[in-house]
Formats: C-alpha cells, structure tokens, sequence
C-alpha cells in the first residue's frame, strides 16, 4: 500500500513534493477542506482518506480545529524558565484563547517565555515585530564551525574534490553523526555511494524537536553555507543530485536564511553539476525527526517510522538510495575537507573525534551554543565556561526527553563523548542541556516526560501507541493517597524497551529508570513501598 503511494508520490516530486501540496491545501481555508481534499484526491489519485490520514498528523495543520494564529512554547526549558506567564500574556493582549495554541520547542531555551506568532517566533526580549533575542554562540579555540571563510567560492571549492578523496577524507575523520546516534558517517556514505541507482538523494535532517537543543538552528540561521557545502560534498561522494533540507516549522527564520543560502549558492553559478537543492517545511511533529519518519512526510504519507531493513541508503526517499544526517554532521564536512580528515581525528577522544556543539539553556548563568572539544569535562563546561547554575540545581537533562536525567553528583565524572555518557547509564544524544531546579518536582518531570512521548507517538507499534499512553494514565493517577505499583510500572517499561519498533518508545525508559534511580526519596510516596 505504502509503496504505491510512493510510487505516485514520486511522480508529484518535480517541483513541490505531494507533502508540500498538501499543506498549502490544508493552510488555504478559502475553500471547504473536504471539497479541497476531493479535488486533490482525483488529480493526485490517492485516496482523500490516505490524504486526510496525513494531514491530520500535524499539529500545525488544523484539519478540524479553528486555525491558530499564535503558539506558546511549551517545552521543558521553556515550562523551567518561569517565563511562560508574561509570555502567555502577551500573547492574550493580541489574540483570544481559541486563537492560541501550543508548540513543544521553539528553540529560544537560552533565553525561555517564547511564542510564535504568525510566522515568527520570538521571546519575552522582543516587542511585536521586533526580533528575538539572538542565539548567544562561544566557540572552539580553532573553530570547526565558525572558522574565518576566504569567499564563498573557496568554500564551495572545497567540496570539488574526486568522490574516492571525499570518502577517504572522511573515513580518516572518524566522523560521528551528531543527530544523537553517533552512528559513523563514512559508513552511511560508503553504504549509500555503493548503492546502483540513477536517482539518489541526500536529506538534510533540521527536524531539531529535542526541547533543550538550538544549535541547529544556530548552525541553520549563522552558517547556511557550511550546511549547503556539507551536502553537497556527500552528493559528490555518492553520485546524488537532489538534495532536500527538511527545516521544521517552528523554525521560520532558519528556513529563510537557508533559502536565502541556496538564491546565493545559485546566483554564484556553482551548480554546474545540475545538484538541486530543496526546502521542505514541517508541520510539527517530533517523530518527523527520526528518518525514516522524516522521508515519510516528504513524501506526503503518513509520518510513521519504517521498518528497517532496508535502510534508507538502500531505499529512502521516494524508494530510492538516500543519505540522511543532522545539520551539524554537514555542518562539519567543509572543515574536514580543507584541513584534512586526520585534523579533525586529531581533535576530540579516539572514539569521538572533532568538536560537538553543546546548547545549555537559560538555567545557567551564561546560556547559549558552546563549541567544545568531543571529551570536553562536563562539570568545566558547566563552571568554567558557563559560569554555573542560574539557580540551585539538583539534576541536568543532557539530549532532549529521550537523552538521560544526570543528577548534580554524577556530574564530576562525565566527558562530553558519547562514551562516557553510555558507560556511566546516560545518553549524550544531540546534546543539548536543561538545568532542572531544586525546587521542581520530579513527578512533574515523570509526567511532562510520558505526555510528550504519548502526544508524539507515531502510533505504528502497539508498545509505544498503548505504553505511552498508559504511563500517562498511572502517573496522573499516582498520589500519596493511590501510590502506583512499582512492578508495574517495572513492567510497562521493559515492554516499552523491548517490544518499540523505534527510540522513541525505546528511549523513553533511560530517563525514567535515571529519575527512579536517583530521585527514589523524592518520589517515595508516589509509589506503592
Ligand atoms: C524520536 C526520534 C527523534 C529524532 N529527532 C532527530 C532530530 O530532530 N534531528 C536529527 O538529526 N536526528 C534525529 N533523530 C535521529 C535520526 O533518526 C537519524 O539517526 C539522524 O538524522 C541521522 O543523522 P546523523 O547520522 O548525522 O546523526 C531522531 C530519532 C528519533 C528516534
Ligand atoms: S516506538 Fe512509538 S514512535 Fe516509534 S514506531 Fe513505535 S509507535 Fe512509532
């Protein structure tokens, strides 16, 4: 079935994917959406029913509901800052609650209280029209990601090396994807350059949902041509032509600065190869940052996860051979290639080499995107360079709600690699950093922590579909006076870890267990003895 709506997908693609369509159908109200949907259905040949299934997927795509013009950040930074009430009321001057809806991370964590408002998004710092605050960024002494740039021409030359060179280079680099995996890149690219195909793709992942991390959007909105040259490296190393950055909606200002890139990259007449590249808005939806999710909604099905094999350098977008890896991870490659891939392996620990950038967030006193050697001691990135706590802390959450919950003891004894955090019980993931208070309950944190993974559950496998949703339920039920069974609990997460078809539901029980573990006392009365 799905591989028939690829199949009719593919032929939509030339200059707008079905996805792309789709939304601007849902986005134009001046026509009932079921008349609009019908149209489309009989033009596209896919059924209004596959076509409604995935548009109702998106929380930023209001097939039933009164459209809204404003969000308000709800994402752990954000629900931690305390700035969420002026934000809230801003926003209340200017619209009525209906009008008003909510978004899970607007990538304003160094700073909190943010909001959207008809295609911008800003913060408690800005007035309406104003821009937001910008993203505080404190660099690597010799910078991968900020070094001085000759021209862009001498950028983009850098790329223009033979296809054997480029996989060399970057299989001396050692090069990890930083979306949160750390899976080796030359692997994917050696994997997706074997591939026999005429058509091969190359996917941008700037899905960035994990509430916590901007460096994406630093790297999207400050260095769009890094990105660009990054890709089109790895089109040069695997024989692609197309390229697609899929940007996500709650990032307005990153997909204007991209198009912006790629109007430059045109102009300056270096696509002589014929590559092109492609934006593609999302619509908001955190599993659209897993891949094969993400390939899914390019093509206008229904964002569920795919069954793997085949990975997508086999069979990705549109069924055919496709590199996809985070914005950082390209982000990287111009460096690697003008310095030399033994540069970049000299730098970081033999096992996770180069720089890694680090979001902490406005819990410490100087919030902001930090460029740090891979190995890098947590506790003197935390003290030293941030200058500590804004407030007495007691935990950090280190990669998002699927990365790990360090409490303040364990902290020492961490290196920013992912490493030391997978032998220590915790997970680096994309890295970004949330302080968590003292005075913030960890029930709370236990809550927001199963809601979010029940709101963003894509629903293709039943332990995460059902799991999710029934540790909601036991966790709002939890008090003094009606503790949870803990062998229970046990229970739902094994069956999350074990049976989840991705690391979504997968990944979940890492923080939960890192939480139970360390915050037993706390949570003592919430749990039957
Ligand atoms: C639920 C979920 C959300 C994810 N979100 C992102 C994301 O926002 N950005 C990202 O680059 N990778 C994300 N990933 C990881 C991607 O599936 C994939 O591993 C990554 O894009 C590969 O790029 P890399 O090798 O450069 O890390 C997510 C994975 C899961 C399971
Ligand atoms: S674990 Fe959750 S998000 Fe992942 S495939 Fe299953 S239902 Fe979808």
């Amino acid at each position: 079935m799905s591989k028939n709506l690829r199949a009719l997908s593919a032929r939509f693609a030339k200059n707008k994917t079905l996805f792309q369509t789709l939304t601007e159908i849902v986005e134009n109200r001046e026509a009932p959406l079921e008349r609009k949907l019908t149209a489309f259905a009989d033009e596209s040949l896919i059924s209004p029913a596959a076509l409604l299934g995935s548009a109702s997927f998106y929380d930023f795509l209001y097939t039933q509901q009164t459209p809204k013009r404003a969000h308000l950040c709800n994402g752990t930074s954000c629900q931690l800052s305390g700035r969420q009430a002026e934000a809230r009321a801003i926003l209340a001057q200017r619209y009525t609650p209906e009008e008003i809806g909510q978004a899970a991370c607007l990538g304003h964590c160094y700073h909190g209280g943010a909001y959207w408002q008809e295609g911008h998004t800003c913060d408690t710092t800005s007035g309406p029209g104003e821009k937001a605050s910008a993203i505080p960024f404190f660099p690597a002494t010799n910078s991968i990601f900020n070094a001085p740039l000759a021209s862009l021409d001498a950028l983009y030359q850098t790329t223009r090396l033979a296809a054997d060179r480029i996989c060399d280079e970057l299989t001396a680099s050692r090069l990890r994807g930083r979306g949160g995996a750390g899976f080796p890149f030359a692997t994917k690219l050696a994997s997706c350059a074997q591939a026999d195909a005429a058509q091969k793709y190359i996917v941008c992942n700037a899905d960035e949902g994990d509430p916590g991390a901007f460096s994406d959007r630093y790297l999207l909105e400050h260095q769009p041509h890094r990105v660009l040259a990054g890709m089109l490296a790895a089109a040069e190393a695997t024989g692609a032509n197309t390229g697609y950055l899929y940007i996500r909606a709650e990032y307005p200002q990153a997909q204007q600065c991209m198009a912006a890139a790629i109007s430059e990259f045109e102009a300056n007449g270096v696509t002589e190869n014929g590559f092109q590249f492609h934006i593609v808005r999302g619509a908001g939806a955190y599993i659209c940052g897993e891949e094969s999710a993400l390939l899914n909604s390019i093509e206008g099905l229904r964002p569920e996860v795919r069954l793997r094999p085949p990975y997508p350098a086999q069979a990705g977008l549109f069924g055919q051979p496709t590199l996809v890896s985070n914005v950082e991870t390209f982000a990287a490659i111009p460096w690697i290639l003008q310095h030399g891939g033994a540069a970049f392996a000299a730098r970081g620990t033999d096992l996770a080499t180069g720089t890694k950038l680090v979001c902490l967030d406005a819990g410490f006193k100087q919030p902001g995107v930090y460029e740090v050697e891979m190995g890098t001691a947590l506790i003197q990135l935390i003290e030293e360079r941030a200058g500590g706590f804004r407030q007495p802390a007691k935990a950090v959450q280190v990669g998002g709600p699927l990365g790990s919950i360090v409490p303040l003891e364990r902290l020492a004894g961490l290196q920013l690699d992912f490493e030391s955090f997978a032998q220590a019980g915790f997970l680096l993931g994309h890295a970004g950093i949330v302080a968590i208070p003292r005075t913030f309950p960890m029930i709370d944190l236990l809550r927001h922590l199963f809601s979010y993974m029940a709101d963003e559950s894509c629903g293709k496998c039943l332990p995460c579909r059902l799991g999710t949703e029934k540790g909601q339920h036991l966790l709002q039920q939890a008090s003094a006076a009606t503790p949870l069974s803990r062998q229970l609990f046990d229970e739902l997460l094994e069956t999350l870890e074990l049976g989840s078809l991705c690391a979504l539901g997968g990944g979940l029980p890492l923080p939960v267990r890192n939480i139970l573990d360390y915050f037993g006392e706390e949570l003592e009365e919430y749990f039957q003895p």
